[in-house]
C-alpha cells in the first residue's frame, strides 16, 4: 500500500473520531464512541493499524510515526471530552446553571399617585373648557388668604385654631404668614396682575389643622376656578360645573346648588353632584363678591365673575370607590398599585 493512502485513511479516521467525541452529549454516548474508534479488539483504529503491515517497507517508519501521533491525539481528545462532560451541570435539578431560555422577570413599573392622576385629568378637562392653569405659593400672606377675599380681621375663619400660622410675626406680634387654607388665594394673585377677562383654574395643596378622619386630612388638594368677564351669570357657573363633572365621571352627572355663605362670593352655594344615585358634596362656589373685585381694582359695574373651589380627594375617592381619604397618604403600595 502506498504511504499516501495509508496516511489519508489515518487522517480521515482521526477527524471522524474527534468530531464524534465532541458531539457526544453524555458519558454513555462518549463511551460508545470510544469503543467504536479505540476499542482494543475491533476498534476502527486497530483496523487501520493492521494496514501498517501492507505499507511498503521503506515507508514503514514514517507511517508508524504518524500512527503514534494520531493515537496520542485521540487519547487526549477523549480525555478532554470526558472532562467537559464532568464539568457540565446535569440536565435536571442543578439550580446554579443559568438557563438563557427561561422568560425574564419583568421589573414592576411605578406610576403616578392617584391624586396626581386626578389633577392631570381635571386640568385636561378644564383646559378643554378654556381654563388655563395658574399656580400660587403654599406659604401665603394674610392679604391673599383673607383680607382681599373679604375675610376681615375679626372673622372666625382667621382663628389660630383653624389655620397653620407660621411663627414669623409682624412688629406688633401678629402673624404675617400661614400655610394657605384655600386655593382661593390664587384668584386674588391672578386678578391683581391681569385685566379681565380671566379664565383660570388652580390646583394644589391647602392646609388646615383638622383631625384626620375618613373625610378630613390636615393637608389636602383643591381645584379652584375663576371666570371674570362681562355678563357672567350663575347659569354659566352651573353649566361649567355640570360639564366638568360629566366629563370626569363619564356619565350624566347632575348638579345641585344649596344656598350657603362664603365671604368672597355673593350669592354663595354648596355644590353637590349626583352620580350613581347618590349626592356627593364637592365644595363651594358662587358669584365673586363685588368687594373682592374692587380689592383687585376691577369695576363690579363692568364685569362679574363666577368662582368655585372643590376638594380633589373627595372627587378622586368617589370616582374610585375609596371610602377613607387617609388611604391616599399611607403610602401603602398595595393600595396605590391599584390605580
Ligand atoms: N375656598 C372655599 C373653601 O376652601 C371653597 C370655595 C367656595 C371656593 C366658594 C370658591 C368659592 O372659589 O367661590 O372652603
Amino acid at each position: 500500500m502506498a504511504l499516501s493512502d495509508f496516511l489519508a485513511e489515518l487522517d480521515a479516521l482521526a477527524r471522524e473520531a474527534t468530531t464524534a467525541m465532541e458531539a457526544a452529549s453524555d458519558d454513555e454516548s462518549l463511551e460508545a464512541v470510544r469503543v467504536e474508534f479505540l476499542g482494543a479488539k475491533s476498534g476502527r483504529f486497530k483496523h487501520v493499524q493492521k494496514g501498517l503491515g501492507k505499507v511498503d517497507k521503506a515507508d514503514k517508519p514514517a507511517a508508524g510515526k504518524r500512527l503514534n501521533e494520531v493515537k496520542n491525539h485521540l487519547a487526549a481528545a477523549l480525555e478532554s471530552a470526558q472532562a467537559q462532560l464532568a464539568n457540565r451541570p446535569a440536565e435536571t435539578g442543578d439550580s446554579s446553571g443559568f438557563d438563557p431560555t427561561l422568560p425574564g422577570l419583568r421589573p414592576r413599573l411605578g406610576h403616578l399617585h392617584p391624586i396626581t392622576q386626578t389633577i392631570a385629568e381635571l386640568t385636561d378637562i378644564m383646559g378643554r373648557l378654556g381654563f388655563t392653569v395658574t399656580e400660587g405659593p403654599e406659604v401665603e400672606d394674610l392679604w391673599h388668604n383673607f383680607e382681599a377675599l373679604n375675610i376681615p380681621l375679626e372673622h372666625p375663619a382667621r382663628d389660630p385654631l383653624d389655620n397653620f400660622y407660621l411663627a414669623t410675626a409682624a412688629a406688633d406680634g401678629s402673624p404675617k404668614w400661614l400655610m394657605r387654607s384655600q386655593t382661593s388665594t390664587v384668584q386674588i394673585r391672578v386678578m391683581e396682575k391681569t385685566k379681565p377677562p380671566v379664565r383660570i383654574i388652580s390646583l394644589g395643596r391647602v392646609y388646615r389643622p383638622d383631625t384626620a378622619d375618613a373625610t378630613h386630612y390636615p393637608m389636602f388638594h383643591q381645584i379652584e376656578g375663576l371666570l371674570v368677564d362681562r355678563h357672567v351669570t350663575m347659569a354659566d357657573l352651573k353649566s361649567i360645573l355640570r360639564l366638568f363633572a360629566t366629563s370626569f365621571f363619564e356619565d350624566d352627572v347632575h348638579i345641585r346648588f344649596r344656598p350657603s355663605f362664603f365671604p368672597f362670593t355673593e350669592p354663595s352655594v354648596e355644590v353637590d353632584m349626583s352620580w350613581e344615585g347618590r349626592w356627593i358634596e364637592m365644595g363651594g362656589a358662587g358669584m365673586v363678591d363685588p368687594n373682592v373685585l374692587r380689592a383687585v381694582g376691577y369695576d363690579p359695574e363692568e364685569v362679574t365673575g363666577l368662582a368655585f373651589g372643590l376638594g380633589i380627594e373627595r372627587i378622586c375617592a368617589r370616582r374610585h370607590g375609596v371610602s377613607d381619604i387617609r388611604e391616599f397618604y399611607k403610602n401603602d403600595v398595595r393600595f396605590l398599585h391599584q390605580f
